[in-house]
C-alpha cells in the first residue's frame, strides 16, 4: 500500500468507527423511550480507549418495565432528581461485573424487578464499560475509576437529602469490589453492601483497600458459590455465606457435554439466582456459623448460639437478621441448597454408633419422604465407632416417613453383620424443642436391607 493511500484509508476507517460510536451514543441518549444497558460491540468498545464510562438506569415501582436514564449532570443542573426517584426512599444500587460485549446481562432486569417486588425502593443499575482491553488486569485498574464516578453521583444525591446509610449496593463479581471501593471513599458509612460471588482472581491476596472488606459499609455480606474459580475464597464481609461449601453448586456438574465455560459460569451465576430466590421469600436460606465446610458436613456446627440462637438469613432483613453487637467480622456461614429455585433444603444430621468392627465396612442410609429418597454412603472404619454426617433432604425431619440401611461393604472380604447401637436423625440448625429421631440396637445383614417406618406429625405451632 502506498503512503498516499494510507491517510485516506485511515480517514475512512475513522469516519466509519466514529459514526458507529455516535450511532450507539445517540441511541443510548434518547430519553423518550425506555433506557437499557449498553450493548456496544467489540469495535465500539475499542473506541473507548481505556476510558471508563458509567451510566445509570433508574427503576422504581412506577416504572418497573421502563428504565429511566439517570445522569449526575442532570442532578447538578436542575433542582430535583429525575422524576421517578424518591429521595425519602432507600436506594438499591446494582453493579454488574465483567461482561461480554454486544450483549446485555439478562439477570440485571430480573434482579431489579425482584428487589422492587420485595421493597418500595429506588433501584439504580450501574452500567459501566471499561476501556479497550479485555485483559483482567486492565479491568481491575479501571474498577476504581468506575467507583469514583459513582461516588460523585452519591455525593449529589446526598446534597439532595439522601442519607448515606439508605444506600444498599449489590455488586456481582468485580462489581462487588467496585461497591467496596465506593464504600472506602465514603469511609464505610454507606448502609449495606451485598457481594454476589465476589471476584476472586487477583483479589484474594489484595490489601483490604483494594478489595471488598467489612470496613466498606455499616453491614457487608457476601454469598460465595464459585470460590475455586471466578469467586473469592476468603471471607470479605461481616458474614460470608458459603453455599454448598462455596465452590461447586448442585446441578452444575461438569459433564462431557457442557463446556468448561458454561460449567464455571453456572457456579458463578448461582449466587445471583439464590439471592433473588431469597428476596422472593418463599423459604428461608439460613447460614450456620462454622470454621470450615468439612467441619460443617461432619456435624461439628449445629446451632446459631453464637448469634443468640437466630441464624443469619440471606435476604433483605436488617443485618441479615443478626442482632448481636458488635457485628461479627469475616464470619463464615454454611448452608446446603438444592439445584433449582427456591434452592432451600433441609439439613439432616445423621449420627450412627456401631459396635467395634473386625474389618472396615460401609453402609448406605436412605431417608424417604413420600416417593423421594436421599441416599448417603457411610464408610465405617475399624478404629471408630461413632459417625456423623450432614445430609441434604428436601423435606423436614418431621416429614421423614422411613429410613433404610443397607450393608454395602466390600464384597470380597466377608464382613459379617454390622451391629448398630443407635442411629439418630436431627435437623440443623437444631431447634431445642425438637427431639432427634432414633432407632437403637439393630443388626444390618449383608443382602438383607433394614428398614424402619416413622409415624410422626409435624408440629405446626
Ligand atoms: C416518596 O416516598 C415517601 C415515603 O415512602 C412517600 O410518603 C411519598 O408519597 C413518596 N413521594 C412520591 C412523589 O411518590
Ligand atoms: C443493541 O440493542 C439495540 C436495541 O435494543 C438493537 O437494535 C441492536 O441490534 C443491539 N446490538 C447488538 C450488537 O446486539
Ligand atoms: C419467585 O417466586 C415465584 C412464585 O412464588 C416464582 O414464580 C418466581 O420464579 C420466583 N422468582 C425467583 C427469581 O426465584
Amino acid at each position: 500500500m502506498s503512503r498516499t493511500h494510507t491517510p485516506v484509508l485511515l480517514c475512512v476507517l475513522t469516519v466509519c468507527i466514529t459514526s458507529l460510536v455516535l450511532a450507539g451514543t445517540d441511541e443510548a441518549q434518547s430519553d423518550d423511550e425506555c433506557a437499557d444497558l449498553n450493548n456496544y460491540t467489540f469495535l465500539e468498545y475499542r473506541q473507548q480507549r481505556g476510558k471508563v464510562q458509567v451510566q445509570y438506569l433508574l427503576l422504581t415501582r412506577r416504572n418497573m418495565d421502563c428504565a429511566e436514564r439517570f445522569r449526575h449532570e442532570s442532578l447538578s443542573e436542575t433542582q430535583q432528581p429525575p422524576t421517578n426517584f424518591n429521595i425519602s426512599r432507600p436506594t438499591k444500587v446494582i453493579i454488574h461485573g465483567f461482561r461480554i460485549t454486544g450483549s446485555r446481562p439478562t439477570w440485571v432486569r430480573l434482579l431489579a424487578r425482584t428487589l422492587l417486588e420485595a421493597q418500595d425502593v429506588n433501584v439504580l443499575v450501574v452500567d459501566w464499560i471499561y476501556g479497550a482491553s479485555f485483559a483482567y488486569n486492565q479491568v481491575v485498574e479501571n474498577y476504581k475509576e468506575a467507583a469514583l464516578q459513582i461516588s460523585v453521583l452519591i455525593n449529589q444525591l446526598q446534597e439532595h437529602g439522601c442519607k448515606l446509610q439508605s444506600f444498599h449496593f449489590i455488586g456481582i463479581s468485580l462489581g462487588a469490589h467496585v461497591a467496596g471501593f465506593v464504600g472506602t471513599l465514603f469511609e464505610g458509612k454507606i448502609g449495606r453492601i451485598t457481594g454476589l460471588d465476589v471476584a476472586g482472581p487477583l483479589f484474594k491476596g489484595a490489601d483490604t483497600y483494594d478489595r471488598l472488606d467489612p470496613s466498606d459499609a455499616l453491614f457487608v455480606e457476601a454469598i460465595h458459590t464459585d470460590s475455586d474459580y471466578f469467586g473469592i475464597s476468603i471471607s470479605v464481609g461481616h458474614v460470608d455465606f458459603f453455599l454448598n461449601g462455596g465452590k461447586d453448586q448442585t446441578g452444575c456438574a461438569r459433564s462431557r457435554f457442557s463446556s468448561v465455560f458454561s460449567y464455571v459460569l453456572c457456579d458463578h451465576m448461582r449466587a445471583i439466582y439464590v439471592y433473588m430466590s431469597a428476596l422472593n421469600g418463599s423459604c428461608p436460606l439460613v447460614g450456620v456459623p462454622c470454621f470450615s465446610y468439612e467441619d460443617f458436613l461432619q456435624g461439628r456446627c449445629l446451632t446459631c448460639d453464637a448469634f443468640n440462637g437466630k441464624c443469619p438469613t440471606i435476604g433483605l432483613s436488617e443485618n441479615s437478621g443478626i442482632s448481636i453487637s458488635p457485628l461479627p467480622k469475616e464470619q463464615k456461614l454454611f448452608l446446603l441448597t438444592t439445584s433449582s429455585s427456591p434452592f432451600c433444603t433441609h439439613q439432616i444430621l445423621l449420627q450412627v454408633e456401631v459396635s467395634p468392627l473386625d474389618k472396615s465396612a460401609e453402609v448406605e442410609v436412605t431417608l424417604v419422604t413420600e416417593n423421594q429418597g436421599t441416599e448417603q454412603k457411610l464408610p465405617l472404619r475399624k478404629d471408630t465407632t461413632v459417625y456423623s454426617v450432614v445430609m441434604s433432604h428436601p423435606f423436614a425431619l418431621c416429614e421423614i416417613n422411613s429410613m433404610k440401611i443397607k450393608n454395602t461393604g466390600n464384597r470380597f472380604y466377608r464382613q459379617g453383620d454390622i451391629h448398630v447401637k443407635s442411629v439418630c436423625l436431627s435437623e440443623i440448625p437444631s431447634q431445642s424443642r425438637e427431639e432427634p429421631l432414633c432407632v437403637n440396637n439393630i443388626d444390618i445383614r449383608r443382602g438383607a436391607p433394614w428398614s424402619h417406618d416413622f409415624v410422626q406429625v409435624c408440629d405446626s405451632s
